[in-house]
């Protein structure tokens, strides 16, 4: 059967329970049974496990699933010549949530799911994929994935390394995964592209909607500060002769959070600390710290770079302590396609409810793919904004109600 009317689209509605199933099985792969939350990281054992589990829900939808150079896992359904593609990832970040990323994977398999039992004929293909690495947990460089399929990765950034040392490329290879050229992984066919993502603020709530069309994307600009000074005896050293790395870092990175202060929109965050030698009785000779800006302004990420910059590196003179900076990774924000914001737009108020745009602080997939096509994406409403954290939480009714508008917009734009 071809596809039917819009009107009787509608009426169609996705299998709400087996979705919620999906969503609590691969919530218990790499969960903290202590504390509930869920560490899932890229080429890891847990990450496999994953991956076998959506393959085997990718293909009870009725797609044939493929691995691309860098490990994207593609679901295709139907033989179309123009491409819709979903996507999301399964990747977390340390002790995260169910719903980050996940959601958008399940939710995208349930709408080809419900199409396969309805015998529907799209007339183009529909993809679904689980992008490699979204969050960058692991080798604090993420949407590698994404990147890659946009033409976005080069090989040097395939160098970084994990805290063991073991860089992007070898945990490739040790995955059986050839990456080079990269090239291959480009595409260029795809003619839209649709995440479905919980909102991780507090917009949807505050307004009392259910659903968001996103307009826009923050990008995450990463950096890695080092801060070197002399590691000492923490009895005989007296407290105006030292050259402590910690004490300078700490004013740092309390420096940077009074610049954003002054700031309406940017964010930054210090998330991730290393102290060296890291002994009680020892002054620190060395910290590295990272440095996560954003905003939705190219050129503001910038010029906060700068003045971020600038001003550390007169801390680290006054504390004759030595600085250096390195970017991990850089991240271009994004706009979603208006025709696409329409279309998700109709589908939300042909389900009875009011449609809502708002802007994504934080970052997705579909930033990097807005560079080779159109992009959409569609926000669930998040208990308290809270996100990044094992109590994450979006209500079943959301979901459902969510996952049935992606299905009216993936039908529209597949036919
Ligand atoms: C991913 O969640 C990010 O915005 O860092
Ligand atoms: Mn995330
Ligand atoms: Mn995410």
């Amino acid at each position: 059967m071809s596809f039917p009317i819009s009107n009787e689209r509608v009426n169609i509605m996705i299998n709400g329970s087996r979705l919620l199933k999906h969503l609590h099985d691969l919530s218990q792969i790499g969960r903290n049974e202590v504390t509930g939350g869920i560490n899932r990281f890229s080429f890891t054992p847990e990450e496999k496990q994953a991956i076998e589990l959506i393959t085997m829900y990718m293909e009870k939808a009725g797609m044939t699933v493929t691995v691309d150079a860098v490990g994207n896992i593609i679901g295709t359904y139907g033989e179309g010549r123009e491409t819709i593609m979903l996507g999301s990832h399964i990747d977390t970040v340390p002790e995260g949530g169910k719903y980050d990323g996940a959601l958008g994977v399940l939710a995208a398999i349930e709408v080809v799911q419900t199409i396969h039992e309805q015998q529907l004929s799209p007339a183009k293909k529909i993809e679904i994929v689980a992008f490699k690495d979204e969050e960058g947990t692991r080798f604090r460089f993420g949407l590698i994935g994404s990147r890659a399929m946009a033409g976005l990765l080069t090989q040097e950034q395939l160098l970084q390394t994990d805290a063991s040392g073991i860089s992007i490329e070898e945990a490739m290879k040790q995955f059986q995964l050839s990456p080079f050229p990269l090239e291959k992984v480009k595409r260029n066919d795809i003619q839209a592209y649709l995440e479905m993502h919980i909102e991780q603020g507090k917009v949807l709530e505050n307004e009392g909607l259910p659903v968001g069309v996103v307009t826009g994307i923050a990008a995450p600009l990463w950096l890695e500060v080092t801060v070197t000074g002399v590691s000492e005896h923490a009895g005989a050293t007296p407290m105006l002769i030292r050259q402590d790395a910690l004490t300078a870092a700490s004013e740092m990175i309390l420096a940077i959070e009074h610049l954003l202060n002054d700031t309406t929109d940017s964010v930054a965050t210090v998330g991730k600390l290393n102290v060296e030698p890291n002994g009680i009785n020892v002054i620190p000779g060395k910290v590295t710290f990272t440095v996560d800006i954003r905003d939705i302004d190219e050129q503001k990420i910038s010029n906060l770079e700068n003045t971020i910059f600038k001003k550390i590196q007169k801390i680290a003179e006054r504390r004759n302590v030595t600085l250096t900076s390195k970017v991990l990774q850089r991240v271009k924000p994004a706009k979603t396609d208006p025709m696409i914001q329409q279309q998700l737009i109709n589908s939300i108020e042909k389900h009875g409810v009011q449609s809502y745009s708002l802007i994504s602080g934080a970052g997705h997939d579909a930033m990097n793919i807005a560079a080779v096509a159109p992009i959409g994406m569609l926000f669930v409403r998040s208990k308290d904004g809270i996100s990044h954290n094992p109590l994450e939480f979006s209500t079943d009714e959301d979901i459902i109600l969510a996952t049935n508008i992606l299905y009216d917009s993936v039908v529209e734009l597949a036919n």
